[in-house]
């Protein structure tokens, strides 16, 4: 098999002193390679033809963590402690004292414990010892380790074990990174390898149109490649997975004839929940819930609007139905909020087109007072959209939502009965994922309640449905945290969408 350039450099290098096992620093040295990396693969492929072994040796170096540098300045705990038990008389030494004295409780706590570690007893609140000089000598050890460790970055080899193991024991006293140096040796064959058949050659590695509009590279040695060589992962930027689900999303649904609309975050009470028709005492409008602006903490709404929902949610007006009969306050109404849902967005939109049939979506950020846990985030994103023409109706619904989700991967969709205040009727959506149902959103079929304000008579399919789960389904996370962490190992990890 013939050798590269590469090959052969780290080969005829290593032939000058047959013995000796090469370090990589050595080996960019003498052959003037500049990455490691090319090293790293040479020395692959020559140990792959048997001319050189590799050996690898695992060595932990242990530093000081954050505390451990402390405990440096202003001593380690155990032995401010003990100087000051020290410094009283035997049956000064009570418990009382040392949580009166200048000690933080963050360090009395812990400290306590660490003392009868190293042979302090309590007896009726005061601390003795069978023998105060062995606990002395104890923490001097401790002390003259960590000292040590902050002269030199040490290998543990060096240390002593239990040192080692009692202060890991202990959060952020020392430091422990494992990392691997190798030397690469020369076999007997490797050894005998004729040293005169390893002149570099020109090898060709790339071809160029140039190189082919001439006839000399039929006389030329081309670069043999081997395609499974380790190699590093390159690190290239990527989108945010996020960023591409987003994208995706974005592009099913202009396949699918639906058009794209945006709005603002912050929004009047009125259009977020009035013009859904969500009662004004409805839960989901308090303080707890929603986060209410203070400024603005107003939004002018127009006056035709608070008139027809006032009507609405009063009698009814006249969509036949007898509204919520409770007094409508306009003021109410007016709140500046941070809209709670995407769907604020499809009834502006046909607020402002009501005679024009329209198949709408958007992606967008919501807001809700939330704990944050595995599950939950105060900030989320909603996908949103509506069908609005005159024959509109539910199996229209229940169809684009399938055709959507199977689109994104995910064919098995199935629509229970729920319960919205804006529509009837009103479903949940699930989608089959490894054997269990998942409810990813909301959907249905906007009541006259909702539309006849906004001046249209057709039947409107609406959805709204969570982004975020669904990421979590095809980024296999179990925590929706996990999605928003600027963790870039995990992030580089993640499946391209
Ligand atoms: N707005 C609902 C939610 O936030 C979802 C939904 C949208 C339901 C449209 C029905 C119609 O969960």
């Amino acid at each position: 098999m013939e050798l590269g350039n590469n090959e052969r450099l780290m080969l005829r290098l290593m032939l000058s002193d047959p013995n000796e096992a090469w370090e990589m620093s050595k080996l960019l040295d003498g052959t003037g390679l500049t990455d490691q990396v090319h090293i790293a693969g040479a020395g692959e492929y020559l140990k792959q033809q048997g001319l050189l072994i590799v050996n690898e040796t695992i060595l932990t170096n242990i530093t000081l963590g954050s505390e451990g540098n402390k405990s440096i300045e202003i001593g380690l705990l155990e032995l401010r402690l003990w100087n000051y038990l020290l410094s009283l008389k035997n049956e000064d030494r009570t418990m009382k004292n040392l949580i009166n004295s200048d000690f933080e409780r963050y360090e009395t706590g812990p400290g306590v414990g660490i003392l009868k570690g190293l042979g302090v007893n309590i007896e009726a609140g005061i601390f003795t010892t069978p023998d105060d000089s062995l606990v002395t000598s104890k923490i001097n050890d401790r002390v003259l380790f960590l000292n040590k460790i902050n002269q030199e970055n040490v290998i543990s080899g060096d240390l002593d074990k239990n040192m080692i193991k009692h202060f890991s024991s202990r959060k952020n006293l020392i430091q422990i990174e494992e990392s691997i140096r190798r030397n690469w040796k020369l076999t007997d064959k490797g050894a005998k390898y004729d040293s005169k058949a390893l002149d570099v050659i020109e090898l060709i590695g790339e071809i160029t149109p140039e190189l082919l509009q001439g006839d000399s590279w039929k006389n030329m040695k081309f670069k043999p490649f081997d395609v499974n060589a380790p190699a590093p992962t390159p690190a290239g930027g990527r989108p945010h997975p996020m960023q591409s689900l987003i994208e995706r999303i974005r592009s099913v649904f202009l396949e699918m004839g639906f058009s794209e609309i945006e709005g603002d975050y912050v929004q009047s009470a009125g259009w977020n929940m009035d013009a859904l028709f969500i009662p004004q005492s409805h839960p989901a409008r308090t303080m707890q819930d929603t986060f209410y602006l203070s400024n603005p903490d107003k939004i002018e709404v127009d006056e035709k609007y608070l008139d027809l929902w006032a009507n609405v949610h009063e009698n009814g007006h006249d969509t036949g139905s007898k509204g919520w009969g409770a007094e409508f306050d306009k003021e109410e109404s007016k709140k500046a909020l941070l809209r709670t849902h995407t769907t604020v967005n499809t009834v502006r939109h046909i607020a402002n087109n009501p005679d024009l049939p329209s198949k709408v979506f958007g992606i967008g950020r919501v807001f809700r007072q939330e704990t944050i846990d595995r599950t939950h985030l105060p900030e989320f994103h909603q996908i949103e959209g509506i069908i609005h023409e005159p024959n509109a109706n539910l199996s229209m619904l229940i169809s684009t939502l399938k055709t959507f989700y199977s689109k994104m991967g995910y064919p098995d969709v199935r629509v229970r009965p729920a319960y919205f205040p804006y529509t009837e009727p009103s479903v949940e959506v699930d989608i089959l994922w490894r054997g269990e149902w998942l409810e990813l959103g909301g959907a249905g079929i906007f009541r006259p309640e909702v539309t006849e304000p906004l001046g249209t008579e057709w039947p409107v399919c609406a959805w709204g449905m969570g982004l975020e789960r669904l990421a979590m389904l095809i980024l296999d996370l179990d925590d929706i945290r996990q999605l928003y962490q600027p963790d870039l190992e995990r992030l580089q990890k993640m499946p391209l969408i």
